[in-house]
């Protein structure tokens, strides 16, 4: 199982979890020490030291060298976590000239998606598919993405943010209508909200964490993650849940013609050509 967003909050709470009951749990991030101490976190917990990977997703080439990596050490891949996800500090564009948010929380994992394409399909068997699970957010409901150009500068980083969620849902409605055929099964979730280091620069997120049951552990957040990675009721193909239920999404996440269309500008956003990916 890979995770990326492993070294911190939910995802290292999901890592940490999976390697209690068993599981082959693989890690990514971007920061070194918090990395190592997720590395040391999954080891306690089940037992063996867990792969790990650096790679900071506003930089599309160590998202490519991480896949590469990846791909070469590992021959199968059961359950992809894309989870890794910001609220960027800043609004200029990265070194690839995209909006820092919807590069961190949607294009990067898309590419890494494609990346690892084969080794899910590798991963999926006859009674068992491949998945793939994507950490989103109620805040798909206030995106503002214009499908046709993801990666365009948004204006206010809330705005950025919700976008990006929205166009986690929309990737997982158009993964869904590609990839199921070929045994891999996307959904995505809102994992609530939780107590981590996400949002830590907002002084009105941070505020709010102040305020007595609004906000769930890390661990709490991770438990839809984990059904959505294990139950047999959570294969559903583009399916968007919350506290281990359906949830529900704005139209502008779910429209299918919206999502077909952010599929291939985000191929083109990440400078991959749809003749030579995965179908
Ligand atoms: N917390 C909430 O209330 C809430 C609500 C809804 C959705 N979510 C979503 O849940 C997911 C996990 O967030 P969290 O709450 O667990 O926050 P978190 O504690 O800040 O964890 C975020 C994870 O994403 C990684 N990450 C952030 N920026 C990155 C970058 N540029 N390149 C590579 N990795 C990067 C972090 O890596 P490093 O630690 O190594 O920097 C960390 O592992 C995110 O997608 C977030 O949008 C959170």
């Amino acid at each position: 199982m890979v995770v990326t967003g492993g070294s911190s909050g939910i995802g290292l709470a999901a890592a940490v979890a999976l390697a209690r009951a068993g599981d082959e749990v693989v890690l990514l991030g971007r920061d070194p020490g918090r990395l190592q101490h997720a590395v040391d976190a999954v080891r306690e917990a089940g037992g063996r030291t867990p792969a790990a990977y650096r790679a900071d997703f506003a930089v599309l080439d160590e998202v490519r060298e991480a896949g590469a990596k990846l791909v070469a050490d590992h021959e199968r891949i059961a359950v992809l976590v894309n989870n890794a996800g910001q609220l960027a500090p800043a609004r200029r564009l990265t070194a690839d000239g995209l909006d820092p948010t919807m590069q961190v929380n949607h294009l990067a994992g898309f590419l890494l998606t494609h990346l690892l394409f084969e080794r899910l399909l590798a991963g999926a068997t006859t009674t068992a598919p491949a998945r793939i699970i994507t950490t989103s957010s109620a805040a798909e409901a206030w995106g503002t993405l214009d499908v046709a150009r993801p990666g365009r500068r948004q204006v206010s980083r809330w705005l950025a943010y919700g976008a990006s969620k929205q166009a986690n849902v929309l990737f997982t409605v158009e993964a869904a209508r590609r990839w199921t055929q070929y045994g891999v099964v996307p959904t995505c979730f809102f994992p609530g909200l939780i107590r981590s280091r996400f949002g830590r620069r907002s002084p009105m997120f941070s505020l709010a964490k102040l305020a007595p049951g609004l906000f769930r552990s890390a661990e709490q957040g991770a438990e839809t993650l984990l059904w959505l990675a294990d139950a047999d009721e959570a294969l559903v193909p583009g399916g968007y849940f919350a506290w281990k239920r359906p949830f529900g999404a704005t139209g502008r996440s779910t429209n299918a013609d919206r999502a077909r269309r952010l599929w291939q500008s985000s191929l083109t956003a990440v400078g991959l050509e749809a003749s030579t990916t995965a179908p």
